[in-house]
C-alpha cells in the first residue's frame, strides 16, 4: 500500500497548501448534478483553513477535448463554496503568472480553486513543466484525490517531484478502508459485483477470488458470465471479446465462488417504459434483454450481504435509474443498511444508487473512487501513492 506522510507530519500555518483533490462531477445545465465528491473533499479544506493555511485547490473535470467551456470548474466552485460554507475564488487558469498572483493576494484561511487541470495539455502526459508551474504555487502538495491516484499525471504525481507532497485525510481514509479489505478482510467476505462491463472488473474478479467466500455478480456483465456458461440470453448486453477470459474464471479453481443471477428482469427494449417480464435464467427470449436481476436473486443476494462480516459493493444491479428496473440494485443498497458488519461500496453509479434510496450514510465507508477503488484492490499500485513515498523517511 506504500508509505506516506499526512497532515500530521507537517505545519501548514501560514503555508500555501496545493491541494489536489478529485472534483470530477458530473454537471448538467451549467450546474452540479451530484455532489457527493465535492462534500468528501470539504473536511480536508476546512482541516487546512483552520490550521492557517491558504489553500489552492486543484482538480480534473470531465474530458475535455481542449479548454471546452461546459468543462470550466466555475460551477464546481460555486457548490464547494455553498458546501463549505466559505469563500471560493475561482481562477480561471490552471499555472502562470497571473495565478501566482492571486495566490500571493491570499491569505490564511482564503480557498482558491484553479481552473480544470485538464485544460493544460501537460496535465495528462504528467509534463514535468506544467508540475513544476504547479509546484510554484505552495509550499505543500496534498494529495487528496483518492478517486485520480490511479493516473500518473502532473497534478497527482508529477508535482510531488518539486514540493513536500503528504496525503491528504480523505485519500488516507480511503486507502485504509480498501486496503483492510484486501489485507485482512473479516469473513464471511462477500463482493457484489455489477454495472454495464464485465471487461472493467475482470481484473479485480481475478484478484479478489482467492479471498471472497462469495462473488455475487448481477448487472449488464452477468450476461457476459451467463454466455459463457452457456445460456441464452436474448438481446442483452454482452461482450463476446472477453467471453475465453470470462470461461477460464468462471471454471477456475474458485470459479464456484462466483454467484449469478437465477432470474432476470427483462424488457423488449432499451427504454424506461418498456415491457417488463420476469423470468427464470434458462427462459430469456431472443429479442428480449436482461435490464435488472430477479426478485428472486435479489433476495439471495440480499441474504448472502446480512450473512457476511465484510462487504464490497461495485456496480449496481440493474438499469437503476428507470423505476421499473431498479427494484435489484434497491434490494442489495437495503440489505447493507443497519448491517453489522464493515461495508464498502464504491464506483459512481452505486454511490448515486445509494443517494437516491437515501442511504448513503448507512455504510461503513462509501469510496469517492471508481476506477481507482478497482485498480486498487486488483493489488496494482496507484502511482498517486506511489509518487508519495518520495517524501518518507
Ligand atoms: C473518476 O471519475 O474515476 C476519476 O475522477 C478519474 O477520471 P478519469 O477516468 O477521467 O481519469
Amino acid at each position: 500500500m506504500g508509505s506516506y506522510l499526512t497532515l500530521d507530519d507537517v505545519d501548514v500555518a501560514g503555508q500555501r497548501v496545493l491541494v489536489r483533490a478529485d472534483l470530477n462531477v458530473p454537471i448538467s445545465g451549467g450546474s452540479v448534478a451530484d455532489d457527493f465528491r465535492i462534500r468528501a473533499s470539504i473536511p480536508t479544506i476546512t482541516r487546512l483553513r483552520e490550521a492557517g493555511a491558504t489553500v489552492v485547490a486543484c482538480s480534473h473535470l470531465g474530458r475535455p477535448k481542449d479548454r471546452e467551456p461546459g468543462f470550466r470548474m466555475d460551477p464546481v466552485a460555486v457548490r464547494l463554496a455553498e458546501l463549505g460554507g466559505f469563500a471560493v475564488r475561482k481562477i480561471d487558469e490552471v499555472v502562470g503568472e497571473d495565478v501566482e498572483a492571486a495566490v500571493a493576494a491570499a491569505g490564511p484561511g482564503d480557498v482558491l480553486l484553479l481552473e480544470n487541470t485538464r485544460f493544460e495539455p501537460g496535465e495528462k502526459n504528467n509534463d514535468p513543466d506544467l508540475a513544476k508551474g504547479l509546484a510554484a504555487l505552495a509550499d505543500v502538495f496534498v494529495l487528496d484525490a483518492f478517486g485520480s491516484a490511479h493516473r500518473a499525471h502532473a497534478s497527482t504525481v508529477g508535482v510531488t517531484e518539486y514540493l513536500l507532497s503528504v496525503a491528504g485525510p480523505l485519500l488516507v481514509q480511503e486507502v485504509e478502508a480498501l486496503g483492510s479489505l484486501l489485507a485482512d478482510p473479516p469473513h464471511p467476505f462477500t463482493v457484489v459485483l455489477g454495472g454495464a462491463k464485465a471487461s472493467d472488473k475482470l481484473g479485480v474478479i481475478k484478484s479478489l477470488l482467492p479471498k471472497v467466500d462469495m462473488m455475487l455478480i448481477g448487472g449488464g456483465m452477468c450476461f457476459t458470465l451467463l454466455e459463457a456458461e452457456g445460456y441464452e440470453i436474448g438481446t442483452s448486453l454482452v461482450e463476446q471479446d472477453r467471453l475465453d477470459e470470462v470461461g477460464e474464471v468462471l471454471r477456475s479453481e474458485y470459479g464456484d465462488r462466483i454467484v449469478l443471477p437465477e432470474d432476470i428482469v427483462i424488457a423488449d427494449q432499451f427504454t424506461a417504459d418498456a415491457m417488463r417480464e420476469v423470468v427464470p435464467r434458462i427462459a430469456i427470449p431472443d429479442d428480449w434483454m436482461g435490464l435488472d436481476i430477479g426478485p428472486l436473486t435479489a433476495d439471495v443476494f440480499a441474504a448472502a450481504i446480512r450473512g457476511s462480516q465484510a462487504v464490497f459493493w461495485n456496480g449496481p444491479m440493474g438499469v437503476f435509474e428507470w423505476e421499473r428496473f431498479r427494484t435489484g440494485t434497491e434490494v442489495v443498497a437495503r440489505a447493507l443498511t443497519n448491517h453489522p458488519g464493515f461495508t464498502v461500496v464504491g464506483g459512481g453509479d452505486s454511490v448515486a444508487a445509494l443517494r437516491l434510496f437515501g442511504l448513503e450514510g448507512e455504510v461503513s465507508h462509501l469510496s469517492t473512487g471508481g476506477g481507482a477503488g478497482l485498480e486498487m484492490l486488483e493489488g496494482k499500485t496507484l502511482p498517486g501513492l506511489a509518487a508519495l513515498e518520495r517524501w518518507v523517511g
